[in-house]
């Protein structure tokens, strides 16, 4: 049994997923590629649409369609990102490609878990909450390693 679910009531997961506050956007996340800028503004915007989605816990139906928009904007900005830093020569290239490999995959086990669900406990909604966490921190953690390395010789290609 899981020490941090000795009942075993409800998912460990529930009382584990912090309850984010809206994102905005910040001028310090601005590389100067304005083709990344651009799709991180998208998915700001985005991950506060989800975010309200399901503060309200109103519509799960809405809410799984802004999971699974919110997969496929990622993969196609991931797609975007590996591509620059490939093209730039980034060192951190190979990792970065990972990490957004290992976002997408949890991704899959999210979406995959609450699909199959009909009438939404309290912890599927905070489950839900999971992909936007792992993509802020990716924003804020990880992308901001490559800043630098875009401005200095890379920023203004596309
Ligand atoms: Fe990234
Ligand atoms: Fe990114």
């Amino acid at each position: 049994m899981d020490s941090r679910n000795p009942s075993g009531a409800v998912p460990p997961y529930a009382e584990t997923e912090p309850h984010p506050a809206e994102f905005p956007w910040l001028d310090f996340l601005v590389t100067d590629n304005e083709t990344i800028d651009r799709e991180h503004r998208e998915a700001v915007e985005q991950g506060n649409q989800l975010l309200r989605i399901l503060a309200a816990r109103e519509n799960w139906a809405d809410a799984l369609e802004m999971l699974r928009r919110a997969r496929a904007r990622s993969a196609r900005h991931f797609a975007t990102e590996d591509g620059i830093l490939e093209q730039t020569g980034f060192l951190g290239r190979d990792q970065h490609r990972q990490a957004h490999a290992h976002i997408l995959a949890e991704f899959d086990r999210v979406l995959a878990e609450l699909e199959t669900v009909a009438d939404p406990q309290a912890h599927h909604w905070e489950r839900a909450h999971r992909p936007r966490n792992l993509l802020v921190d990716h924003c804020l953690k990880d992308d901001l390693l490559f800043k630098s390395h875009l401005m200095h010789f890379g920023g203004a290609r596309p």
